[in-house]
């Protein structure tokens, strides 16, 4: 099938970031959100980012205003009726992404590509919340998806070898590399990446650190680009702590277990740079 009209559903920090990849390479695409609000805050990121390409001169004038063109944005899902490839980026809650993942299914043509963009959760549970798992996977973008090549595919135990090949395909032509992972919590990156950032978040409750100094000691130190408090900040601490949540429950193991001061913090409401607060302060 080939791939021309494709929907976004979720517009947040992702969300928004895929369907500017995917508009920059040419495709039409719709974003969907139940937030209006959301869709707003998408499209002036969206063209704010757009601006900062053209700045650099990574883009044209003439490919941002293209680029802006093919984009829609709509709080219906309905209007995903005639995409050719869905990519799913809401919040990441299994049971929430499941009832979407139905919908989806009920609402698309058969054969129909339906993605995640799930950090953590089991995409053979999500292609069985539709009829036809073989067309379901996890297509893991990075944080922020226009500057980070990094795609990870993952195959749930349904997923089918010519799926895989379309989404690898797809990566390439938004100029992407692919990298695919067995469907275990968290995949490859977030099981790697989570339990060091809970431990660096471990560090600042025990006091052998501020944020600053374990920030400094990673990046100096381990020449990470990023420390992790700054990263988890990025992330979003509401998706870290649903990430390890995943990750604690899928294998049972306590090392994965969320420290009580990441739970804390997303009860209080400080999720990081998304609420202007977190392990530091954002203007
Ligand atoms: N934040 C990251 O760095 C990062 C990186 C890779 C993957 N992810 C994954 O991407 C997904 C989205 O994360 P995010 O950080 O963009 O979250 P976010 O909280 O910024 O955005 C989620 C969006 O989904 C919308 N939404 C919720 N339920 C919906 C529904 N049923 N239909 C339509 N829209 C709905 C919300 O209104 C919100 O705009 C999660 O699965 C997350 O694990 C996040």
């Amino acid at each position: 099938m080939t791939i021309r009209i494709v929907g976004v559903v979720g517009a947040g920090t992702m969300g928004h970031g895929i369907a500017q990849t995917f508009a920059q390479a040419g495709f039409d695409v719709r974003l969907v959100d139940v937030a209006q609000p959301m869709l707003d805050r998408a499209q002036r990121a969206i063209e704010k980012s757009l601006a900062k390409l053209v700045e650099k001169g990574t883009i044209e004038a003439a490919g941002r205003d293209a680029t802006i063109e093919r984009l829609a944005t709509s709080t219906t899902l309905d209007d995903l009726a005639d995409a050719d490839c869905v990519v799913e980026a809401i919040v990441e809650n299994a049971e929430a992404k499941r009832a979407l993942f139905t919908s989806l299914d009920a609402l698309v043509r058969p054969g129909v590509l339906l993605a995640s963009n799930t950090s953590s959760i089991s995409i053979t549970v999500l292609g069985g919340a539709t009829t036809r798992p073989d067309s379901v996977l996890g297509m893991h973008f990075m944080n922020p998806v226009p500057l980070m090549t990094l795609v990870e595919l993952i195959r749930g135990q349904a997923t089918s070898d010519e799926s895989m090949r379309t989404a690898a395909t797809l990566c390439r032509t938004l100029g992407k590399v692919s990298v695919e992972a067995a469907d275990y919590p968290g995949f490859i990156a977030n099981r790697v990446l989570m339990p060091m950032i809970n431990e660096a978040i471990y560090a600042v409750m025990e006091g052998v650190g501020t944020p600053e100094a374990i920030d400094t000691v990673m990046k100096l130190g381990m020449h990470h680009p990023m420390g992790p408090l700054t990263l988890a900040d990025f992330i979003g601490l509401d998706v870290c702590l649903a990430i390890l949540n995943v990750l604690h429950e899928g294998f049972g193991d306590p090392k994965y277990r969320p420290c009580p001061l990441l739970r804390r913090m997303v009860a209080a409401g400080a999720l990081g740079r998304k609420a202007g607060r977190g392990f530091y302060v954002y203007a």
